[in-house]
């Protein structure tokens, strides 16, 4: 089976000054990777004006891109606006579910979505208390049962999971520890180390580490814009 190559970045947090400045980042994309994944924050406030940006920016590449979103596209609460417009380009846009491509007779599935947040084993947000709380916890459960289900569902040859936030604690080192819960959860690696999968793309954690690996052994790249110092990150299956 031939090689796939995923080109990957998150957290380019785009608005109108950066217009045209990303796109001419990519031009040699399609020597390089055969997909681009964008995990998540790929507008500054969550307008929709941002969102033109991102369309105009990514649109027509030579390479499918598939994108979920982050929580400051969620900002200006008009997300499924986004992912529709995002959509009516070409972008596939994933909700907690998942979408198989066809390149050159091996199918890449990805299973997709924002993520949420709670924290990491023996150090997390527990489903007790206030309804607020639960609320919280529950938001991160809902998400991993999907990813889960998507996951044991997929029919590919090669399965990624692309999320914004993080599903391990490795790929936040140089982040302040106190803010981790915030930056994602283990529910998320417990779920894809479950039914398996080659790698896991997120963003989110701009002051973060590239590498890490879940409990299971899955690859996860960091793949935040800052983290990365490069137009995208390329990762081979
Ligand atoms: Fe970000
Ligand atoms: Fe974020």
């Amino acid at each position: 089976m031939r090689e796939l190559r995923i080109a990957a970045v998150g957290d380019v947090h785009l608005d109108e000054s950066m217009r045209g400045r990303y796109r001419e980042r990519l031009g040699d994309l399609a020597d390089h990777a055969d997909v681009l994944l964008l995990a998540g924050d790929l507008t500054r406030h969550g307008t929709i004006e941002e969102a033109r940006v991102v369309a105009d920016e990514f649109r027509d590449l030579p390479v499918p891109v598939v994108a979920v979103l982050g929580n400051h596209d969620h900002h200006s609460d008009v997300p499924a606006e986004i992912a529709a417009l995002l959509k009516s380009v070409g972008i596939t846009v994933l909700h907690d579910d998942s979408v198989v491509l066809d390149i050159d007779g091996v199918r890449l599935g990805v299973v997709g979505g924002k993520g949420f947040g709670g924290g990491y084993a023996g150090k997390c947000a527990s489903d007790f208390g206030e309804p607020e709380i639960k609320a919280f916890v529950g938001h991160t459960k809902r998400i991993a049962e999907r990813w889960r289900v998507a996951l044991k569902e997929l029919q590919a040859d090669r399965k990624v999971v692309l999320s914004h936030y993080s599903p391990v604690k490795d790929t936040l080192e140089g982040e302040p520890l106190e803010i981790y819960p915030f930056l994602g959860s283990y529910l998320l690696a417990e779920a894809v180390d479950g039914e398996g999968a080659d790698l896991i793309i997120h963003g989110h954690a701009h002051a973060g580490t590239e590498k890490g690996e879940t409990p299971g052994g899955v690859r996860v790249r960091n793949v935040a814009l800052p983290v990365l110092k490069r137009a995208y990150g390329l990762y081979c299956l």
